[in-house]
């Protein structure tokens, strides 16, 4: 397994390298990054390479057995680029450059930079391609970037239209330009739709698509040339959770494996289950479908002016284990040491300022020595869930662009499904509209307000082969290109999911201005009293059975949640957003009952699950999240993998303690 620390040695005297890296080996790590915006110190000007200083750290490293991964450092560039090159930095929408100094500020239509970041690349990777420690390589650093809206990009946003649609009448339909009197009379006449809550939904769409190739290109053209000249290396990338401005599906292709940087203390006041770090790695793994490293594991405070809570004692372990537990086959903390320089003054490493090894980095060293031990049952082991969530990049795009009911947002709508599904201790993979959902006994498919007729088509074929598939308001809404169906929704999936919706509102929320709430009642336990809230659907049962429905006079034709079932299986249908957790309990409940899924263990509140498998072994990990001792009711006479005892049936785990069963 790669454990260890994101490494600058260029922020310390050259006399302590040789104590950090025996430190990084006491603590039993074997793998760091380095270089990360380092393209200054390795280009300090235009052509001229300095690779000495590089070369006698990864020297040092090497003599106390750490292997290193080198980044391309093209997420800062050089001042005397961005001085020689002004059009290097991206521009904003008030037309100014942005200044120099903050780091991924770069256009990247940009030839001047393009050019320069395929030298330094090929340059490194020609110098460093023999170095027996340098294992493999990161490209740049979080790609998300600025938005450029500059003439250069504005014109290659034309050629990439052109490409896409060939003929200017087939992007005059796709993007509805009879509205407005919008019609384009040629390809130079396209202009960058900047404001997103005026400009036409479908220009946006693409804007925003257009965003995401031209990061993703910049990224190709390093990987091509990693390829050639190093093809002995692994490459991959940090990527950033449930970030969303880029589609990651494309991001992760170019590459070997993602890896993702973990921060989940930034935004918890007080511990809690971290849920969004638990799926943003069931979505790292979900992106090539196989296990990922974490590249940034929290190591204490972190902040750029502010620094956030610290974490408490067992809580970094804990909080690494959520991500081995998860597909995580690589561990590396951010950073090694705090730097006393710079924005990140406040980022704290494992080591303080002071350079000690003290509470963090000894936690860091026990989980580092676990994990070690822990590596031949992993190997070989993934995560495989048998829920899947929907997660698609164009409907998230879609659903900001022009949101629909008010308040509408993606991750807040998933995440009451996600956690449902967390408390009920069942895995879950996230999956692209046209992944094969076969291998899921359920699929959920949260705001897929973007559907085109394949996707819904092969909803349809899951169902009637007999998946459960639950789906949920504005569903299936516009095709691929923005465009509303001109059809009663929910459009091709009328006949899985059994419903007609014959009309739709705002609700906003019972305290916002305008907003109120409708009393949602449903039969047995789904009796409540439950709240809809954000956007009520009027929809009309047509085949399926309405399990709730609304209490409010004019709304009593309508159901707010339907079950149909459907060939050899069943369509869910909620037609709203419902304000309390426990009703996303009962119906999550429903539908692993109607898929037949069962979890291994079923979690006390505060406690996650997560299986491993694969070659032969069943590995199940218990993470209590709380501060609060936890009795975990296990399968008896297991073994638990970190004390080498045997399971009695009830297993109890102190404050953020952790536990791994052999099944
Ligand atoms: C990101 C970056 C790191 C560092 C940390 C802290 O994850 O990848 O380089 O800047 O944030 O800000
Ligand atoms: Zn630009």
């Amino acid at each position: 397994m790669h454990i260890g620390a994101d490494y600058y040695p260029e922020h310390w005297p050259q006399e302590r390298w040789a104590t950090d890296a025996r430190m990084m080996r006491e603590a039993g790590f074997n793998t760091t990054r380095l270089a990360e915006f380092a393209w200054v110190n390795l280009e300090p000007e235009e052509g001229r390479f300095e690779f000495g200083w590089l070369d006698e750290a990864l020297a040092v490293l090497a003599k106390e057995g750490i292997r290193a991964l080198l980044c391309t450092p093209t997420a800062v560039m050089p001042a005397w680029l961005a001085r020689k090159y002004p059009e290097a930095l991206a521009l904003g929408k008030d037309g100014q450059r942005l200044t120099w100094g903050v780091r991924k500020d770069s256009c990247y239509t940009s030839g001047a930079l393009r050019l320069a970041s395929e030298r330094i690349t090929r340059a490194m990777a020609e110098h460093f391609k023999d170095t027996p420690n340098v294992i493999g390589w990161q490209t740049d650093n979080e790609f998300g970037g600025p938005v450029c809206y500059c003439d250069s990009c504005r014109a290659e946003f034309q050629d990439w239209l052109r490409r896409k649609y060939g003929a200017l009448d087939e992007l005059n339909r796709a993007w509805g330009t009879h509205f407005w009197g919008q019609r384009y009379g040629t390809w130079g006449e396209i202009d960058i739709p900047m404001d997103p809550a005026g400009h036409n939904p479908s220009a946006c769409l693409d804007w925003q698509r257009f965003h995401s190739w031209l990061n993703v290109r910049f990224q190709r053209d390093q990987v091509r040339i990693l390829r050639q000249v190093c093809p002995q290396h692994f490459i991959t990338h940090n990527f950033m959770g449930l970030f969303h401005e880029l589609d990651y599906y494309d991001l992760a292709e170019d590459l070997d494996f993602v890896s993702w940087d973990n921060y989940p203390t930034l935004r918890t006041g007080q511990p809690q289950p971290r849920t969004r770090a638990a799926s943003a790695a069931d979505l790292m793994r979900g992106l090539k479908k196989r296990n990922f490293w974490i590249m940034e594991q929290t190591a204490g405070p972190g902040g750029w002016g502010v620094y956030s809570r610290n974490t408490r004692p067992g809580e970094l372990r804990s909080i690494a284990y959520q991500q081995v537990a998860r597909g995580a086959d690589g561990m590396i903390w951010f950073r090694w040491r705090t730097c006393t320089a710079g924005r990140e003054q406040y980022w704290h490493g494992l080591l303080g300022h002071d350079g000690r090894g003290l509470r963090r980095y000894q936690e860091a060293a026990q989980t580092a020595g676990e994990l070690q031990a822990l590596a031949p049952l992993l190997e070989g082991t993934t995560v495989k869930a048998p829920v899947a969530i929907i997660y698609d990049y164009d409907s998230i795009w879609a659903i900001r662009i022009q949101p629909g009911y008010a308040g509408n947002a993606y991750h807040a709508d998933m995440a009451r499904y996600y956690e449902a599904l967390f408390r009920a201790g069942v895995n879950v993979d996230f999956v692209k509209p046209t992944d094969d959902l076969a291998p899921y006994k359920t699929v959920l498919a949260p705001d897929l307000y973007i559907l085109p007729d394949e996707v819904a088509q092969a909803l349809d074929v899951y169902v009637k082969g007999g998946g459960v598939l639950l789906a949920d308001s504005r569903t299936g809404v516009k095709d691929a290109t923005g465009l509303c169906h001109p059809r009663t929704l929910p459009g091709l999936l009328s006949d899985a999911l059994g419903v007609a919706i014959e009309e739709y509102e705002s609700l906003g929320e019972p305290g916002e201005p305008a907003g109120f709430s409708y009393a949602v009642r449903g039969e047995g336990d789904l009796a409540g009293p439950f709240t809809a809230i954000r956007t009520a659907e009027w929809a009309a049962p047509t085949t399926a059975q309405a399990l709730a429905g609304y209490a409010d006079w004019h709304m009593r034709p309508y159901a707010a949640l339907t079950r149909n079932a459907y060939g050899r299986g069943v369509g869910y249908y909620l037609g709203t957003v419902v304000q309390e957790e426990r009703f996303y309990d009962l119906l999550i409940a429903r539908l692993l009952a109607d898929a037949g899924v069962a979890p291994v263990v079923v979690p006390p509140a505060g406690v996650e699950v997560s299986l491993r498998e694969g070659s032969g072994r069943r590995l199940l990990f218990l993470i209590n999240h709380t501060e609060a001792e936890q009795a975990v009711d296990v399968p008896a006479g297991k073994l638990e993998l970190l004390t080498n005892a045997a399971t009695t049936g009830v297993l109890a785990l102190g404050p953020h303690g952790v536990a791994v069963l052999q099944l």
